[in-house]
């Protein structure tokens, strides 16, 4: 696989893409056209209307939020052109896509940064199939609003019995008015990042976005009755971990951060920041029905997107607090989730890595990984090839969604218990609890690792994994 890329990168100097699309593979590979797409992405400021008649002066993509959707099928190579018309460096990060080490977008560490009024192309191969999204990986500029969706479809398309009458991706973001470093200034300055334990708050979110509208501008998910309809929910937000519910339905999960797991039909789940789940909703229950959406721990509401049945007429009703038939019935754990497929035999980890989440006021206003704050932090060296387990151990009252580049990772052990195995790349480690990970460092290259809370990254939360 790795000589066949190589090929390719070899024969794109010096044919250029356009007689690659064309050439004959030699026969002893298989035989595969190779589609190139190309993308062309933006990085400026711009006012965008949220609805309601709110708007908001910030940075996005291609003037739109979220960004343009990229979608392509697996096995494409993909081909993307950063402009950069920010009065900062930026750079683009393929949340979850393994990437080849030099195009995963973290400037100091796989790439120099994108200076202002310079361009950078992105290039690499569309696979596996599944859900992800991009954004840039400088400072807090996530938090202006600078992401969108990646959707890499199944090579071979569905059986038609489980294949969805309609999609939809939604993107959940929380809506900060200030500029993020304002935000993290007066977080800093209230001592805001927690108390003994770490607890603490969060930045002085002005409210939640679907799709990057408020609830009262937000475009209603519009189905007929009987369909399947598949929605691929990403949560893209900075310090916000929601739950999501659409009333008079249950939501089946059917992929865990864009990965097939077996299919679960729950009232709820909780979203951690840079996870995605695919659901399907069977719309047997015709009406205009609330999807609700919000920070996890509140009994307000963020944002309720219309999931409208063609059919009907009607208003959406007001949801001031969260349906307790959302809240009190089934979510999603963890341990809910099995692979869709028997796994191959489970390699037994040769390393072991224990990874104490610390930090709070108590740390000086640091977020730490086993005592200390990056970049004052020690580089995780591995070697190629081998099965790693890391083990993050909570030791706050906050809950840290941990991100691990250029690879998946199989759940091993969530909430105390052992879980069945599936594959992610972003999981939510609750307060005080452990959670495991298994991974095989097969991707060459500097990594990063951290938690995917932005304000906690920045504040050190964060590692070089290299392999
Ligand atoms: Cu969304 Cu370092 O990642
Ligand atoms: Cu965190």
């Amino acid at each position: 696989m790795r000589t066949t890329i190589a090929r390719r990168e070899f024969l794109q100097q010096t044919l250029g893409a356009a007689a690659l699309a064309a050439l004959p593979l030699p026969r002893s590979r298989p035989a595969v056209q190779l589609a190139v797409r190309d993308f062309s992405l933006v990085a400026r400021a711009t006012t965008i209307d949220v609805g309601g008649g709110r708007t908001w002066p910030t940075w996005v993509y291609n003037g739109i939020l979220p960004g343009p959707e990229l979608r392509v099928r697996e096995g494409e190579r993909i081909r993307v052109v950063l402009t950069n018309e920010l009065p900062d460096p930026t750079s683009i990060h393929w949340h979850g896509l393994p990437v080849p080490n030099g195009m995963d977008g973290v400037p100091g560490l796989t790439q120099a940064p994108v200076m202002p009024g310079e361009t950078f192309t992105y290039e690499f191969d569309a696979a596996p199939a599944g859900t992800y999204f991009y954004h840039p990986h400088v400072g807090l500029q996530l938090d202006r609003g600078l992401y969108g969706a990646l959707i890499i479809e199944p090579k071979e398309a569905l059986p038609l019995a489980s294949r969805p009458d309609r999609e939809y991706v939604l993107m959940l973001d929380d809506w900060l008015t200030i500029e993020p470093e304002a935000a993290l200034a007066q977080m800093l300055r209230q001592g805001g990042m927690g108390g003994m334990m770490g607890g603490g708050r969060e930045p002085a979110y002005a409210g939640y976005l679907g799709n990057g509208r408020l609830t009262a501008g937000a475009d209603p998910i519009t189905v007929a009755r009987d369909e399947r309809v598949k929605l691929r929910i990403i949560n893209a937000s900075s310090a916000t971990t929601h739950r999501v519910g659409l009333e008079g339905h249950q939501l089946v999960v059917t992929h865990a951060d864009g990965q097939a797991v077996a299919p679960v039909a729950v009232d709820s789940l909780i979203i951690g920041m840079g996870e995605r789940y695919d659901v399907v909703v069977e719309a047997g229950n015709p009406g205009v029905w609330p999807l609700v959406v919000g920070p996890a721990d509140s009994a307000v509401p963020g944002v309720v997107v219309p999931f409208v049945y063609a059919s009907s007429t009607g208003r959406l009703r007001p949801v001031t607090v969260w349906p307790s038939s959302l809240t009190r019935a089934r979510t999603l754990r963890y341990a809910d989730l099995t692979p869709e497929a028997m796994p191959g035999p489970q390699v037994q980890p040769v390393t072991t890595l224990d990874l104490a989440l610390g930090g709070g006021m108590m740390s000086g206003n640091r977020w730490t990984i086993n005592g200390q704050a990056y970049p004052d932090a020690d580089t995780l060296r591995l070697t190629r090839g081998e099965t790693v387990r890391l083990s993050f151990r909570n030791r706050t009252m906050m809950r840290h969604p941990m991100h691990l580049h250029g690879h998946f990772f199989r759940l091993m052990r969530a909430g105390g218990v052992p879980v069945p195995g599936i594959t992610k790349d972003t999981v939510i480690v609750e307060p005080m609890q452990q959670v495991d990970v298994d991974f095989t460092a097969d991707n060459p290259g500097r990594w990063f690792l951290h938690c995917h809370h932005l304000y906690h990254m920045e504040l050190g939360m964060a590692r070089v994994v290299e392999i």
